[in-house]
């Protein structure tokens, strides 16, 4: 079967912990696409050359998760020939037979359209740095600050800027428990899947 979920929206918003359960609920893989850009800017000298040599092995260094990577990455993320060097990689991902779930900022506009669920999950910026601040420490407000500055970087880019598809149904973590907002995107996806039988 071939089925895409398509989960975008911003750091700390819960995508990563909504992709993970459902993907282990329906059986499907999962790509966490942020990885990629982490790992470009990671890598250091030329970022086009760096996507374009991007190996899975790159993918696996255990900086890649800190808020400074983060940072690297949505710095690179802006360059369109680092974009269309992972724009193959992620489609051919989407569309593998069995199922998949990516999660990032541009699934559900360029990287899978036809994606048969779309989830755009949010959070308010200090509900976001407040969850991320506990993760990393340091000073809350400098995290809320580099959140605020990442938001708007990935929002203002000419190329695949990071807005809601016009068909993703909107989940709002502000308030609401990541369990609950996995049981959600649950139901979208079994709801989609039942239409389609
Ligand atoms: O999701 P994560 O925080 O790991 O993403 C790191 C950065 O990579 C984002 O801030 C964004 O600039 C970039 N990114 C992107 N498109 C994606 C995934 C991530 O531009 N699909």
């Amino acid at each position: 079967m071939i089925f895409t979920v398509a989960i975008d929206g911003p750091a700390a918003a819960g995508k990563g912990t909504i992709s993970r359960a459902v993907a282990e609920r329906f059986g499907f893989r999962h790509l966490d696409t942020g990885l990629l850009y982490r790992a470009v800017g990671a890598k250091g000298g030329d970022p086009v050359a760096a996507a374009q040599a991007l190996v899975p092995d790159d993918l696996v260094r255990d900086d890649l998760r800190s808020l400074a990577a983060g940072e690297a990455a949505s710095r690179v993320a802006v360059i369109p020939e680092v974009r269309a060097a992972l724009v193959e990689f992620q489609r051919r991902f989407a569309r593998m037979d069995g199922g998949a779930v990516l999660d990032g900022r541009d699934i559900g506009t360029v990287i899978c359209p036809e994606a048969e669920v779309k989830l755009f999950v949010t959070a308010s910026p200090q509900v976001r740095a407040h969850r991320r601040w506990r993760e990393v420490g340091g000073d809350e407000a400098d995290v809320l600050a580099q959140v605020i500055a990442r938001d708007a970087r990935d929002a203002d880019r000419a190329t695949a800027p990071m807005v809601a598809a016009p068909d993703a149904v909107l989940l709002d973590t502000t308030e609401m428990s990541i369990s609950a907002a996995v049981e959600r995107a649950a139901s979208a996806i079994r709801s989609t899947i039942e239409g389609r039988a």
